[in-house]
């Protein structure tokens, strides 16, 4: 079911401190800060030869990451995407394997405009899965 790592998305406190340690200090290429209000995050792209690594800042009030930041005040991995290619399919077979899809348990449109759905932690060794849509 599961296809490549799409990104490990890692929640930050300063977005702008966080692109300075990828860019200047690792020497990555790392893209301008996008606002995407829907998702209630601000995020930075950093460009990997083989994958891609999120940087998200909390957008707003009620976004879904200040829990975990105030749990994790440094900031830490949130999640990692895997890639599918069928997303309507992969969600059916893992509800009907048991496991829970957050939310209505149907797709929205993710950071990069294609449908994600995010999986339950508890059913999948303690990370926060995405799993996105990708056909190519
Ligand atoms: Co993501």
């Amino acid at each position: 079911m599961i296809g490549r790592l799409n990104h490990v998305a890692i929640v930050v406190p300063d977005l702008e401190a966080a692109t300075r340690t990828y860019r200047d200090v690792l020497g990555a290429t790392v893209s301008a800060p996008q606002d995407l209000p829907e998702h209630g995050v601000t995020v930075v792209f950093v460009d990997l030869p083989n994958s891609r690594i999120e940087l998200l800042q909390a957008l707003g009030d009620g976004s879904p990451v200040s829990n975990f930041l105030e749990r994790n005040q440094a900031g830490g991995i949130h999640h990692m995407c895997l890639e599918v290619s069928d997303i309507n399919a992969a969600s059916l077979s893992l509800r009907e394997k048991g496991a829970r899809v957050l939310g209505d348990g149907k797709p929205k449109i993710g950071a990069h405009g294609n449908p994600v759905i995010f999986l339950h932690p508890k059913d999948f060794t303690g990370c926060l899965i995405e799993l996105e849509e990708v056909t190519d």
